[in-house]
């Protein structure tokens, strides 16, 4: 077993280079299905959940070859298969993706339910709601998806979303994008990686306008060419580390961002006491005196995202007075708390309400990541607690963070991986 061993109490300073996005690494990547042609992707994070898709494209017939760290080429022109195998794609959420582009490219499309972090009830139904809307016709059996268009190819229409879908909005844009006529997504997503969906579309031809307003235009065009394109930096990645600054102090500059992308965690840490300084694709992120409590409530782009409710929670724990957090997107994600308890932290849970007593100090303790974003939450807590922790299960945070050992040690904390001798193998890498 692979874990983390980190001594807390030591103020971050220095400075973290930011990957590209997960989430719309996810998204870009298999949305070359629909480009005939080679697509280069640059800024690509090196994360778990990247080699997932790559793979699954890889079974599926496509030509890909590593360019360098960040860059892949991709080449889907000689793909003829619309039925993605099993293994792979159960394991990542992002799976899903593969409905719409295959659907957009073939006119059917085969893929197992998607997997990814349990966070309450998972549904598609408004993805399929678009998928039926554009005149296919969608049913599970045999432990697949099956989706086929009416006549071979889908039709533009107006697709009104019941709930705000990050996922619903990308898979609608990628079947549209190669369908017949003009397809309207009303109460459309706005996060940064749609509209990066959107630019890699139509950097490769399409014809897509309104990307991050609440009504994206999608005029269906016959052939996308390929092309060289380089996903946004993440959000959420930037996100983590200046939660990490704001719980363990210091002053951290996190470098290749887009600032703009980070308001709304910037302006809760603001809150917080914690000083951010906005640079040109930096900021300059600062924490000496005690943090002050805040309410936060999750919601879509641009509200406070859901994906930095645990870390912003682990800063809480240590804030002076009462902070309140109320989960407005995911049914259950404050399964990292028993954890959080267990290092002293106070906290009580109704629902989607989360109630958090700042306490002096946190303490060391051996901590289960039970998530991606609850796993990065343990390894913050453990950074500013007094003593030493272990964070297992780092597998999961494996699926979204890059070189999080490197990039954190780089400023100063004291973590190590350490696999331990119970699977034979003695330790892996320090940092
Ligand atoms: N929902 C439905 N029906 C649907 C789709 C969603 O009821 O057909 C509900 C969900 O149950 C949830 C809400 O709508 O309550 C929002 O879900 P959304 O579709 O926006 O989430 P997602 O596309 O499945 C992506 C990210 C998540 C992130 C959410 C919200 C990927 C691969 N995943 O999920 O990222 O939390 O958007 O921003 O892009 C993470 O990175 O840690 C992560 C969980």
């Amino acid at each position: 077993m692979t874990k983390y061993v980190i001594q807390g109490g030591k103020p971050l300073h220095g400075s973290i280079s930011i990957s590209g996005a997960k989430n719309a690494a996810v998204a870009i990547i298999p949305a070359t299905l629909l480009v005939n042609g080679v697509c280069r992707i640059e800024n690509v994070p090196q994360i778990s959940d990247v080699t997932l898709i790559l793979n699954i494209l890889q079974d599926l017939g496509a030509d890909i070859r590593t360019v360098n760290r960040t860059t892949v080429d991709i080449d889907c022109s000689h793909i003829h298969n619309a039925r993605v195998p099993e293994g792979l794609a159960r394991q990542m959420r992002a799976s899903y993706y593969l409905i719409g582009a295959l659907l957009g490219r073939f006119g059917s499309a085969q893929v197992p339910p998607p997997g990814g972090c349990n966070l309450g009830g998972r549904p598609i139904d408004q993805h399929i709601k678009g998928f039926v809307a554009m005149g296919a016709d969608v049913d599970v059996r045999g432990g697949y998806i099956h989706a086929q268009a009416r006549g071979g190819r889908l039709t533009g229409t107006t697709v009104y979303m019941d709930i705000v879908s990050v996922g619903a909005t990308m898979n609608i844009m990628l079947a549209a994008a190669l369908s017949n006529g003009l397809t309207v997504i009303e109460n459309a997503a706005k996060e940064p990686h749609i509209v990066d969906l959107a630019n890699f579309l139509n950097s490769m031809g399409a014809d897509i306008m309104g990307a991050g307003t609440d009504m994206i235009k999608i005029k269906g065009v016959d052939r996308l060419g390929g092309g060289t394109y380089s996903i946004i930096p993440d959000q959420i990645e930037a996100g983590t580390y200046m939660a990490a600054v704001a719980a363990a102090g210091g002053e951290v500059l996190i470098e290749n961002i887009i600032p703009k992308h980070l308001e709304c965690i910037t302006a809760k840490l603001e809150e917080m006491g914690v000083e951010v300084e906005d640079r040109e694709d930096a900021v300059l992120v600062r924490r000496t005196g005690t943090l002050s409590r805040a309410n936060i409530k999750t919601l879509p782009y641009p509200g406070f995202p859901t994906d930095m409710q645990p870390q912003i929670a682990a800063a809480l724990c240590l804030a002076k007075g009462t902070s309140v957090l109320t989960e407005g997107v995911w049914d259950s994600r404050y399964r990292y708390v028993d954890e959080f308890r267990r290092m002293g932290a106070q906290i009580q849970v109704d629902g989607k309400v989360a109630v958090i007593e700042g306490v002096e100090r946190l303490s060391g303790a051996r901590l289960r990541a039970c998530d991606l974003r609850a796993g990065a939450a343990m390894v913050i807590a453990a950074l500013a607690a007094a003593g030493p922790s272990e964070v297992s299960n780092i597998h999961h945070i494996e699926r979204g963070y890059e070189d999080i050992v490197r990039k954190l040690s780089g400023v100063g904390a004291d973590i190590r991986v350490v696999v331990t001798p119970d699977d034979g193998q003695a330790e892996a890498s320090a940092g």
